[in-house]
């Protein structure tokens, strides 16, 4: 059985970046929330579409949310989880549906998120993540296709960053009290923060 591995960490904190080489080197499949909202952005549900929220930097209704991780987890045989959960009833629901291995945190100070989210790009082509100064495409033809996100501008990421530490502090609590939680220090370089990582779920799960 591949593992199931749940990455937590503030908006920045670098879970995409981390959680494609966890699904590359452990054969496990990538579920990301985030994702899965914005290919759906404009799916109108009874709560109202989730670009709704999402442009605003708030958090999509649970029960949206909820039944699209019961959907993607059912399925996978192994996952890691990225984006899921940001409050304390999405964690009381995941305990409900599924095993988890490894819970890893990525632990980075508020500043550095700031400027690594309003600095970060992304390839449409293959959703490889950049940073216009920490890791720049080297091609310049694909320096020239790089978007930015639409929730990346200062003033949505400091509000991002307000509901992460009002809603998701308390998953972290969650998790640090069932004993499951390891720490990582995410503000090491990305290479750095892998190797923390690798070893952790090769001697945890
Ligand atoms: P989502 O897409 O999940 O965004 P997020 O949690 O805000 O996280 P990010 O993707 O912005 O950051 P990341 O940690 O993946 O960082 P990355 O690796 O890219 O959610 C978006 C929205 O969807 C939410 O606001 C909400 O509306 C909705 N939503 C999603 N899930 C939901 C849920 N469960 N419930 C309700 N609503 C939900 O790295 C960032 C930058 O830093 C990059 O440029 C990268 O190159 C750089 N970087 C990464 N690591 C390092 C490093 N070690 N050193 C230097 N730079 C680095």
């Amino acid at each position: 059985m591949n593992p199931n591995i749940l990455i937590l960490g503030a908006p920045g904190a670098g879970k995409g970046t981390q959680s494609a080489r966890i699904a590359d080197e452990f054969d496990v499949e990538h579920v990301t929330t985030g994702d899965a909202l914005r290919a759906n952005k404009h799916m109108e549900t009874e709560h109202g579409t989730p670009a709704s929220f999402m442009d605003a930097g708030e958090l999509v209704p649970d029960p949206v949310v909820n039944e699209i991780v019961n959907a993607a987890l059912s399925e996978a045989d192994g996952y890691v989880l990225d984006g899921y959960p940001r409050n304390l009833s999405q964690a009381e629901y995941l305990d409900d549906i599924t095993d988890l291995d490894v819970v890893l945190y990525l632990d980075v100070d508020e500043e550095e998120l700031v400027h690594r989210l309003t600095g970060r790009r992304l390839d449409p082509e293959t959703g490889d993540i950049y940073h216009v100064e920490y890791n720049p495409p080297e091609d310049e033809e694909v320096e020239a296709r790089l978007e930015q996100r639409d929730d990346d501008d200062e003033e949505t990421v400091r509000e991002r960053l307000r509901v992460y530490r009002e809603n998701t502090e308390s998953v972290i609590d969650h998790y640090e009290e069932t004993g499951e939680l390891v720490r990582i220090d995410g503000e090491q370089t990305p290479d750095e923060v892998w190797g923390d990582i690798k070893e952790t779920v090769e001697r945890e799960a």
